[in-house]
């Protein structure tokens, strides 16, 4: 199957990526190097291209779309949580720019097999990374009737999260939950008629909810930004596009401290705790697509993209 997945919100990117000749940049999440490939000819053949995915089936994609650019292309395969030791591994660990375009591509939604998606029947896999330890049949066969219902109602902001873990619960003792369709087809059952009629697929809330939790998304996006801020260059760009409002809120929070570390009370009348700000937030309110780009490409329809400008040192305010 070819690799598909349009670039969202591309000028925004390269509006607030700003890369240049001669630039160091990493994009941490590489997929298919849409991104990537416009960023590669900007940066030109004195540049540096990182790019970081834990699929080893988008790094095979990203190589072959980055074949003919002129900057030296470094893929590598690993959580961009561990940004930091990659880009020491690298031989690069500050760069000038950071990317981070979180979630899932629409080439893993539309390959079935991967289980990512409630449209088509598959094994509930969802892992991004094939060897990670956790897949979403194990979550689903094997977490309390309450963890089922804290990942249901936190990861997908889902009101009937108690009533699918309900059922969840009472359907494993019959026999364990597959595929795609048992879930689907329990979630039917669980969430009354009067509720699905409106709005998205009463399915989607709780396909978001299970694929964070098998992937850890909110742990990794906090670990990967904070080592952002840390790496990038003084001066450098970092860019971050979430899609749900979750991880914009980790995004969100981690730009402010950056951009306000002062932990004195408010009370004192100067600053004594020492801490400097590092970031200069660039998008005092997140950005969306424009109307022209969630009409041709609808997956862009919940982009909310955050950039930010390192000032100083690292975090910790030395
Ligand atoms: C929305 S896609 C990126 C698409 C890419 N910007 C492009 O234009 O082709 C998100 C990618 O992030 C990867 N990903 C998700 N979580 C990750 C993590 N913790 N570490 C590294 N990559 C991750 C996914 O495998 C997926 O390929």
């Amino acid at each position: 199957m070819s690799y598909t997945h349009r670039p969202v919100m591309l000028s925004e990117v390269l509006e607030y990526l700003d890369p240049s000749p001669g630039d160091v940049i990493c994009d941490a999440t590489c997929g298919g190097g849409g991104h990537s490939l416009e960023i590669a000819r900007k940066i030109g053949e004195s540049g540096v291209l990182i790019g970081i995915d834990l699929d080893p089936q988008a790094l095979n994609a990203a190589r072959q779309n980055l074949e003919g650019v002129s900057c030296r292309v470094i893929l590598a395969r690993g959580n961009y949580g561990d940004m930091a030791v990659i880009l020491e591994e690298a031989g690069y660990p500050n760069p000038n720019g950071i990317l981070f375009d979180f979630g899932v591509s629409s080439h893993q939604l539309d390959t079935a097999e991967r289980g990512f998606t409630y449209r088509a029947e598959a094994p509930l896999d969802m892992r991004m990374d094939p060897d990670g330890p956790v897949t979403a049949a194990d979550i689903l066969n094997t977490a309390s009737e309450g963890e089922l219902e804290r990942i249901i109602r936190e990861y997908g902001e889902e009101r009937w999260a108690s009533r699918i873990a309900e059922f969840i619960v009472e359907r494993r003792k019959t026999a364990p939950l597959q595929t795609s369709g048992d879930l689907v087809n329990l979630i039917y059952a669980a969430v009354p008629r009067g509720a699905r009629r409106d709005g998205p697929h009463p399915a989607r809330r709780t396909f978001q909810a299970l694929r964070i939790a098998v992937n850890d998304e909110l742990g990794s996006v906090e670990r990967g930004i904070l080592a952002a801020i840390d790496r990038v260059q003084p001066g450098g760009r970092i860019v971050a596009i979430s899609y749900h409002s979750l991880e914009d809120r980790v995004v969100k929070e981690a730009f402010k401290r950056a951009e306000r570390p002062c932990t004195c009370p408010p009370s004192l009348p100067v600053c004594v705790c020492g801490k400097k700000k590092v970031l200069d937030v660039l998008t005092k309110k997140p950005i969306g697509p424009t109307d022209e780009e969630v009409r041709s490409n609808p997956r862009s329809r919940s982009a909310k993209l955050r950039a930010a400008r390192k000032v100083l040192g690292t975090l910790g305010g030395e």
